[in-house]
């Protein structure tokens, strides 16, 4: 699963070499999601959901793999998005993404608040690094993390 999905713009290449898995691309806005079809919808593996990250509409260990790339920022309950994404990896599976996180570059922290938060691009509370290794840490059996900036990278194993 690629929640949330967006337009599919840093997915595209990589979902278009996986032929033989099924990929599900899930975001909340029908609008971004109609630009993830333009992109993908050739492919009869690729399947689109619209829907909140914070109540998925998919059983319990569903997936083998969750890629959350620049979704946390933005997700209104983080608390949700952290258990829903690791309710539905089977055990063994990945979780895998990327977001921006508090507290490493004035300059970006103002950016975030003054300017992405208004726009309603960027959502608080923001995760620090200390509390993003926490969730994960509570959540999976193996966490990678590295930061780099302003962003948060992991590979986590359920
Ligand atoms: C910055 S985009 C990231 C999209 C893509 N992964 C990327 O890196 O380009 C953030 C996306 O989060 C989606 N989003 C925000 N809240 C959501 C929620 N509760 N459930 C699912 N998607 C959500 C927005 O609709 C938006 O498409």
């Amino acid at each position: 699963m690629d929640v949330p999905v967006g337009t599919a713009v840093f997915t595209e290449k990589k979902w278009k070499g996986l032929k033989k898995a099924e990929i599900i691309c899930l975001d909340y806005s029908e609008d971004m999601l109609d630009k993830a079809k333009d992109r993908l919808s050739y492919y009869d593996n690729i399947s689109f959901v619209q829907g909140d990250v914070g109540k998925l509409p998919f059983e319990d260990a569903s997936f083998d793999t969750v890629l959350s790339m620049n979704g946390f920022h933005a997700f209104p309950d983080k608390k949700k998005a952290f258990l829903e994404t690791n309710r539905v990896l089977k055990k063994g599976g990945s979780f895998i993404g990327c977001f921006y996180i508090k507290g490493k570059s004035k300059r970006t922290d103002w950016l975030v608040r003054r300017i992405l938060t208004k726009k309603g691009w960027f959502t608080p509370p923001f995760l620090t690094e200390e509390s993003l290794r926490n969730a994960l840490h509570k959540l999976y059996s193996e966490v990678e993390c590295h930061i780099d900036g302003s962003m948060a990278f992991f590979k986590c194993k359920k």
